[in-house]
């Protein structure tokens, strides 16, 4: 059994509600069920905080539980130096993910504290981009 964790940071909690056209119309928990479909040999633990140090706290908590990390850190990603240290520091592999193309929007998004932090970055793809990101936590693992 594999042990991810899929942490999504601030405003990911209206994901469904919140500007459709840029995030879609499904709700995070209702893809986490079909993730955990697809995903039988996957045991997936959930966080969502829209509170940095919670994020960070949670992050912490993941050593020595987690043998992987899909991080979604939303605006934090922009902005937190901290959430990135806490990646460095607690050594394991980190995939970050974003539902939008980043880079295709608004210049401040185009910085990233966690991407040098993370194995490597999953933007655009819509929800799909954190199905992707298990699909490479299974593969690295044979
Ligand atoms: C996001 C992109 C961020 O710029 C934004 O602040 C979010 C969501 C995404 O998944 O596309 O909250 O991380």
């Amino acid at each position: 059994m594999l042990h991810l964790a899929i942490i999504n940071g601030p405003n990911l909690n209206l994901l469904g509600v919140r500007e459709p056209h840029i995030y879609g119309h499904q709700t995070f928990e209702g893809y986490l069920a079909e993730l955990q479909q697809r995903f039988p040999d996957v045991s997936f633990q959930y966080y969502q905080s829209n509170v940095e140090g919670e994020l960070i706290n949670f992050l912490h908590d993941c050593m020595g539980q987690m043998q992987g990390i899909i991080l979604n850190a939303g605006a934090y990603t922009h902005t937190s130096i901290a959430i990135a240290d806490a990646v460095s520091a607690i050594g394991i592999p980190v995939v970050e993910v974003h539902i939008s193309n980043v880079l295709a929007r608004e210049d401040f998004r185009k910085t990233s504290f966690i991407s040098s932090k993370c194995i490597g970055s999953i933007s655009g793809l819509g929800l799909e981009g954190y199905a992707l990101a298990v699909e490479y936590f299974l593969q690295s693992k044979k």
